[in-house]
């Protein structure tokens, strides 16, 4: 998909080197009482507004409200994107099942990632076969194994005979045929760039030290120690690179290739991209192809198959403690 993927590749290797070093390096010099000034040095906060959405009208994002609770959208009007990526009252944008079922019943191969904070990440998918929300937003209504849409003049046939069309007016004025892909495709993006989680690990890096227990911040020191960050940092704790899932151990299942089934290169091979740890606790089952069915599980299984140790149970429950503080806290949200 892009010619410079092999690079893209050496240079996220490289960084993760630079990353272990500067670990090893901060836990060492700040082991006392700066677990902050470490903190702040791998995370950030989540920003107040979604990177894009400074184009993104209102009347954009009602419409893109209004289509992703749309049945209309799959091929026996079953299925939303809501569906699979529940957010009514506040859930979390997953199905928590081990991998999605699609409006004609099809079990499909991969576990619904969230999508919550989404829009932040680097690129869209597992594997990162769409560059981005607006890319992304076509492939699962047309999918066969998700809504199963035939074709585009199908799916803009029902929206206009479900009178769609003041809506998309509203929100494209200067279109004379505004009921098209790639409206349907900015609305539902618009949308999903207000879904930003907010939680106490942000108010703790804003300055709020207090804002997270003691039992977190040990949780949060072995997350740190233990080398997680190396992968996982940033504003989501991950959602920026991707990486071999089974690094040092190989990972059992070896049917998905992620990356390199788009990119068709070998040195690919089991790439996928690193997830995001906002709001982890509430997204079970976990991984690509949803094998782990606790985080128990998740945290123990990537601390083998990533950094190649075996962590012990305090060590799991600890950083598990630690997750507490990612839960997403914004409630009665005023979608349907
Ligand atoms: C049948 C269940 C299902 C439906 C319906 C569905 N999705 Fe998904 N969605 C998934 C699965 C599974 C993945 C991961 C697929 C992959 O990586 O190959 C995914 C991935 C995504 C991602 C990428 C997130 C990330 O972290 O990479 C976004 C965004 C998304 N879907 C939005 C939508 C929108 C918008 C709709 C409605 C138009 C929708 N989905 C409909 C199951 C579904
Ligand atoms: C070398 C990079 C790397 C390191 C280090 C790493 N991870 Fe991950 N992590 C990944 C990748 C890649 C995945 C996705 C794997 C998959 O689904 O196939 C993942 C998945 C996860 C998941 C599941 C997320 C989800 O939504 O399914 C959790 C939880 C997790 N990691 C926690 C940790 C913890 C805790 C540590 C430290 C003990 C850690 N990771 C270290 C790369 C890493």
């Amino acid at each position: 998909m892009r010619p410079t993927f092999n690079f893209m590749i050496f240079l996220k290797y490289s960084i993760i080197l630079f990353l272990w070093f500067s670990v090893l390096f901060s836990t060492q010099v700040n082991a006392k009482d700066s677990l902050f000034e470490t903190s702040v040095s791998f995370f950030s906060p989540l920003p107040q507004s979604m990177p894009g959405s400074d184009k993104d009208s209102p009347e954009q994002i009602t419409l893109g409200n209004k289509l992703y609770f749309e049945t209309s959208l799959s091929v026996n009007r079953t299925q939303s994107c809501n569906s699979c990526h529940n957010i009514s009252n506040n859930a979390a944008g997953v199905d928590n099942l081990q991998t999605s079922i699609g409006a004609l019943g099809k079990v499909g191969l991969r576990n619904a990632p969230t999508t919550w904070n989404a829009g932040m990440h680097v690129a869209q998918f597992w594997d990162g076969r769409a560059k981005d929300l607006e890319e992304q937003a076509s492939f699962p209504i047309f999918n066969p194994d998700e809504m199963a849409m035939p074709s585009e003049i199908e799916v803009v046939s029902r929206l206009k005979k479900i009178n769609y069309f003041p809506d998309f007016k509203k929100a494209y004025p200067n279109e004379a045929h505004p009921i098209n892909l790639q409206n349907i495709s900015n609305a539902l993006a618009s949308f999903q760039r207000t879904l930003i989680t907010r939680d106490r690990f942000d108010e703790y890096l804003s300055g709020r030290i207090d804002a997270i227990d003691s039992d977190e911040k040990r949780g949060l020191e072995v997350f740190i120690s233990k080398g997680c960050v190396a992968c996982h940092n940033g504003s989501l704790l991950g959602g920026q690179l991707f990486m071999k899932m089974g690094l040092v151990h190989s990972y059992p299942n070896k049917k998905d290739r992620g990356v390199a089934q788009v990119t068709g290169n070998p040195a690919d091979n089991y790439f996928f991209k690193v997830p995001s740890l906002r709001n982890i606790l509430n997204t079970a089952p976990y991984f690509h192809d949803g094998a782990a069915a606790s985080i128990d599980k998740a945290i123990l299984d990537t601390g083998w198959h990533q950094l190649g140790i075996r962590l012990n149970k305090k060590d799991v429950a600890d950083i598990k403690v630690f997750f507490q503080t990612l839960n997403n806290k914004l409630q009665n949200l005023s979608r349907k």
